[in-house]
């Protein structure tokens, strides 16, 4: 077959941009770097007195363990000021050492696995996921095993929790099944292995890479040569190859995706027990969405037919809400009126403290205060404004554990 020579250049012109894209992008990487301060993301340190609110003991309860040596092994450091500056991990050492018990649930409540999709691109979905996570995993001393998977080969939530590693084994990887196992490896323990530690002490994370594209294009082939569902089980394999192997590991899996209803997406339904779905509130978002909605049914129809069990919740999200903003606050009204209580309490509100944070791929949560572009005020509203978020969702998926319920329900 003959290239067309208008083509061609085309294709040079494509390979040239290419490599630019790509020292741009390391050159970015440097700088990103160079604004942390170090090569590892450092985790916000705590004062003695907000460790022990975290812990829910009081400051003078916590001095006398100091006093006593109960912490001495833990090798907690100093700040600048003299006090003591405690990481997340410390505090939830402590925490072992106070006594107060993990929240995980039960062996017989359900992994929460909430898909966050929006066929609108820049709604909010990987913003709005890896903020959610952190406060459910840094503002509250139950400890929830969080997992974080990356379905956008774009890597966006992946930037928020960079891997030590040079080349981490990546979702598509797993899915593709392009990963040889090592002598007496299990696929159980490599598949543990590839949810990355974070610097976030119970957040993991199983990042994607650009070459996740190509579990599109190898479906689509391997669609033409199979006659049976049975033999490619192409919308089971994030359920089935990623998913079910470390079930027991997590509380709750959140999964980012692709403004896009590909293959990847038809695996986080098949894999998901919920959904949250980001709205932002402009008129052509909105009527996007609506558009979504209406294919979002034809699409759950085929998972359905394959076997999946149905949501414990579905949620509209507003994202990126601009207080003030009259547009804006009709067209809450309108979504409010149109879903009901299908629609979170609080939006997420616009944010310069998230704009900041999310230009040097920080939550707002695991930033130093010093580090934050953004005003304390306006780090601590944010901050504010996404824990009532995180308390609807975390009473959503509470509800679906049986274990957690009081006596009196
Ligand atoms: N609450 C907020 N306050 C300030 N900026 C926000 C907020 N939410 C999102 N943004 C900004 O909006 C832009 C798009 O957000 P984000 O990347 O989360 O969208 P997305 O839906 O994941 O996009 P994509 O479809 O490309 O994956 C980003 O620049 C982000 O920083
Ligand atoms: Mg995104």
């Amino acid at each position: 077959m003959s290239i067309n020579s208008n083509a061609l250049s085309t294709y040079k012109l494509l390979k040239a941009t290419a490599e630019v894209a790509e020292q741009s992008l390391e050159g970015r990487i440097q700088h990103y770097r160079a604004h942390l301060k170090s090569e590892d993301k450092e985790l916000r340190t705590y004062t003695q007195k907000a460790a022990a609110d975290l812990l829910g003991v009081n400051n003078r309860t916590l001095k006398r363990r100091h006093d006593q040596g109960d912490f001495d092994h833990l090798h907690i450091q100093k700040g600048a000021n003299g006090h003591y500056a405690y990481t997340l991990s410390n505090i939830f050492a402590m925490a072992e050492i106070l006594g107060i018990n993990a929240d995980h649930r039960d062996h017989s409540d359900k992994l929460q696995v909430i898909v966050i999709n929006s066929l609108k691109g820049g709604c909010g979905k990987t913003t709005s996921l890896v903020n959610l996570a952190a406060a459910l995993a840094t503002t509250n001393i139950k400890r929830y095993r969080i997992g974080i998977i990356d379905l956008d080969p774009q890597g966006s939530s992946s930037s928020f929790f960079p891997s030590s590693e040079h080349d981490p084994i990546t979702v598509g990887d797993l899915m593709r099944d392009c990963i040889e196992l090592e002598e007496n490896e299990t696929w159980e323990q490599l598949v543990a292995d590839s949810f990355q530690k974070t610097h976030i002490p119970n957040i993991r994370i199983l990042p994607s890479g650009m070459d996740d594209f190509y579990f599109e294009h190898e479906t689509a082939t391997e669609l033409k040569e199979s006659s049976s569902y049975e033999q490619t089980r192409h919308y089971h394999k994030l359920k089935e190859r990623v998913i079910e192997p470390v079930k027991d590991e997590f509380d709750i899996i959140l999964i980012d995706t692709a403004p896009s209803l590909n293959f990847m997406f038809y695996n986080a339904l098949m894999a998901s027990t919920a959904m949250l779905i980001p709205v932002h509130p402009e008129a052509v978002d909105f009527d996007a969405n609506n558009k979504y909605l209406k294919r979002l049914g034809e699409i759950y129809h085929t998972v359905a037919a394959l076997g999946h069990e149905g949501w414990d919740f579905m949620q509209f999200l507003v994202t990126n809400y601009v207080k003030g903003n009259h547009s804006q606050r009709d067209i809450v009204k309108d979504v409010r009126t149109a879903f009901g209580r299908q629609v979170m309490s609080y939006p997420i509100n616009h944010s310069s403290a998230i704009t900041a944070s999310s230009s040097s791929f920080n939550t707002i949560f695991d930033q130093k205060t010093s580090d934050s572009l953004a005003s304390r005020e306006s780090l601590l509203r944010a901050q504010e404004n996404i824990k009532d978020v995180v308390d609807e969702l975390e009473m959503l998926i509470r509800s679906n554990w049986a274990s957690t319920q009081s006596s009196l329900d």
